[in-house]
């Protein structure tokens, strides 16, 4: 396929890539800002890639009746940065066989299971925005975006069931680590150490699944048991450091950048990375914190209700302390992931996943 072609099939499959103004200098650039795939034959077989999982993943999800179907297709429809078939498409270069179809199955299955977690989590969260979209929850009722949640597993697992015994246990030990982080989370830290939880808690919910997109692009194209692993360990790292950010923009970010809504974990009663570390200051700050986001009789968190203390919140959190230090930690889960991806082969898979971790850390500004 050509390197028009294969953007065109993107954008045909609503997806936005950008490239050079020449041929043969041209840089297929991914929709998740700034990710560079540099040129030529390696850029080119990973847009192919994304097209063929993109194709898949539409037919799988159209596939059934059409009570269903709508709200079973409305979020991959709305968008998305497909980050996980990207971490597994990439994964799948340090194998024999990056071309071959089970690293399409592979690379569909995980964006699969990602998009049932976010039905379910906007019902768990009460979001109201997904994708720059509304979330089926809001569009429809939490009774259509529950059972659309259960039919992307579905279909997920019959997928997935096409890779054999192996991975469909790979999926479903992944699937119940996420959903263990999802119940800690729901939990809460029960008088344990906040930051500790917070760290099993993303590990759990996010990074299971990208470290399980970095194992499965890499076994379905071959390689062999070390580099699996290593493509693995890499994803726990990227994967983690992917929340913190994400963490970081629920907080920084206008609803335009993020596609969702800004505060939704405050007014979850959720404290993430950099408001635990801002509540742990001895400013003013930290002590107005103290009193909007815990409650003072339990000591546990407080779920935040009024629009103008979500806003006093934010605003004392963007310009906190706390947000520093959660931008350094990133920064320091970069370097550890910069540590491991030089044990791996030096070539233009290796560069894509530098960019990667960079974009992990680049997007929270
Ligand atoms: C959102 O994931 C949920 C998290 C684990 C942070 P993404 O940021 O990958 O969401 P999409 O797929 O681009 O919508
Ligand atoms: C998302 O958790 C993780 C899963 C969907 C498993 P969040 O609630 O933190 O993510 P966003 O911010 O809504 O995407
Ligand atoms: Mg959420
Ligand atoms: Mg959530």
């Amino acid at each position: 396929m050509s390197s028009e072609r294969a953007n065109a099939a993107l954008t045909a499959a609503g997806r936005r890539w950008a490239d050079g103004a020449d041929e043969g200098t041209r840089h297929v650039k991914s929709t998740f800002a700034g990710l560079d795939l540099g040129t030529g034959e390696f850029a080119e077989g990973v847009a192919q890639a994304l097209v063929r999982v993109e194709d898949l993943l539409l037919t799988e999800l159209s596939s059934g009746d059409e009570i269903l179907t709508e709200a079973a297709t409305h979020l991959a429809k709305a968008g998305g940065k497909r980050f996980r078939p990207m971490f597994a498409v990439l994964a799948s270069h340090f194998g024999p066989e990056p071309e071959g179809h089970d690293v399409i199955t592979a690379a569909t299955v995980v964006e699969m299971i990602h998009l049932a977690t976010l039905y379910h989590d906007d019902v768990m969260d009460d979001a109201p925005l997904r994708r720059g979209a509304m979330s089926a929850n809001a569009r429809w009722n939490n009774s259509i975006a529950i059972l659309a949640g259960d039919f992307l597993f579905a279909r997920a697992s019959r997928l997935v069931s096409t890779l054999g015994p192996n991975s469909v246990r790979i999926i479903a030990e992944t699937f119940a680590e996420l959903v263990t982080g999802q119940m800690r989370e729901t939990v809460g830290a029960r008088g344990g150490d906040p930051v500790e939880h917070y760290l099993k808690v993303v590990w759990e919910k996010t990074g299971s699944l990208i470290a399980a997109s970095g194992r499965f692009g890499a076994m379905a194209s071959g390689a062999d048991a070390d580099r699996v692993e290593a493509l693995s360990r890499i994803g726990d790292i990227v994967g983690v450091a992917f929340q913190v950010s994400d963490d970081i923009i629920d907080i920084a970010s206008v609803t335009d950048d993020s596609g969702k809504t800004p505060g939704t974990d405050l007014r979850e009663g959720v404290h993430t990375l950099p408001v635990l570390y801002a509540l742990d200051g001895d400013g003013a700050d930290s002590v107005r914190l103290r009193e909007l986001l815990i409650d003072a009789t339990t000591g546990e968190a407080r779920p935040l209700t009024d629009d103008a203390e979500v806003d006093e919140a934010l605003a004392l959190l963007v310009a906190s302390e706390g947000m520093d230090r959660a931008r350094r930690r990133l920064a320091q889960m970069a370097d550890d992931a910069h540590a491991e991806l030089a044990q791996l082969p030096a070539g233009p898979a290796r560069d894509a996943f530098t960019s990667l971790v960079n974009y992990t850390v680049d997007r929270v500004g």
